[in-house]
């Protein structure tokens, strides 16, 4: 049975798993985390469902040595591509992973549309179209893959007019169509809610998971007399396949608070300190 101190792994292309991050230390502060940006290998989206299946396994295996009690995959493709894979290959270890709410925006749509904006591997899954399945009946989706909104994320350009740019192509069709909601199904994109909500305007729902994934994540822990009440070990390390300057300078932007980054290097489908 782990302990409890030990830490969450959460893990993602790049630094889109941080809006997961942030929802969970807002409702589990006393949890250690470990979190891993692949940004040696961002974007995801464009690659085949083998890169992604060996590249989590690769993370996976990293996150258990750094003793991690769970681990999520604060990444809506890589959720896609590999949850099922990984809990195949690692049938000991919880996972939670990123679905599409297609669920909640098919709840509170009054128009019965709606936007969804996600990565191709994303829309190219069997995942998004089983929760479109079970739970869009009578809704129309309309979808957008933003091409380039995850690099300008990764590169901190939450405002720019390039990443206006971006939004605009995707979302401005979509209100001539008459949505009321958008979801965002890429834990990059909460970053850029702001920015969304100025485009769609205050009548449009724009629903973001993480707060969510947050909740089950403690629910799991919860159940499994995993969830560490002390206050004394809490400790949150960030780790990233590129350059650790890069994702340190962007944490006061994204999370609102510095951290240390250190690098790992991918050496034969694994990740090494
Ligand atoms: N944050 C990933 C997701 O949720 C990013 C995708 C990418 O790397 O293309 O899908």
């Amino acid at each position: 049975m782990p302990l409890l101190e030990n830490p969450i792994g959460i893990f993602d292309s790049g630094v889109g798993g941080l809006s997961v991050l942030r929802a969970m230390r807002e409702q589990m502060p006393n949890e250690s985390m470990v979190y891993f940006g692949d940004q040696g290998h961002v974007p995801y989206g464009p690659r085949s469902m083998e890169q992604i299946q060996k590249f989590s396994e690769g993370i996976t295996r990293f996150l258990l040595e750094q003793n991690s009690k769970l681990i999520v995959v604060a990444c809506n493709t890589a959720s896609a591509a590999a949850l099922k894979y990984l809990r195949g290959r690692f049938p000991e270890v919880p996972f939670v992973g990123m679905e599409p709410a297609v669920k909640p925006a098919a709840e509170i749509t009054k128009t019965g549309k709606v936007g969804v904006l996600a990565t191709p591997a994303t829309f190219q899954g069997a995942l998004y179209a089983s929760v479109v399945e079970r739970f869009g009946a009578g809704v129309e989706f309309f979808q957008h893959a933003c091409p380039g909104l995850v690099s300008q994320i990764e590169k901190g350009e939450l405002e720019s007019n390039a990443t206006r740019a971006i939004l605009e192509d995707a979302l401005l069709p979509m209100l001539e169509k008459n949505i009321d909601t958008v979801v965002l199904g890429c834990t990059h994109y909460p970053f850029v809610i702001p920015l969304i909500e100025r485009i769609v305007g205050a009548h449009v729902r724009v629903i973001d998971p993480a707060p969510s994934v947050a909740r089950q994540v403690k629910r799991l822990l919860e159940v499994s007399v995993n969830l560490n009440q002390t206050s004394e070990s809490q400790r949150v390390r960030f780790y990233t396949s590129a350059d650790p300057a890069s994702m340190k300078s962007l944490l006061p932007l994204l999370l609102g608070t510095d951290g240390e980054v250190e690098a790992v290097t991918w050496k034969d489908d694994q990740v090494t300190l």
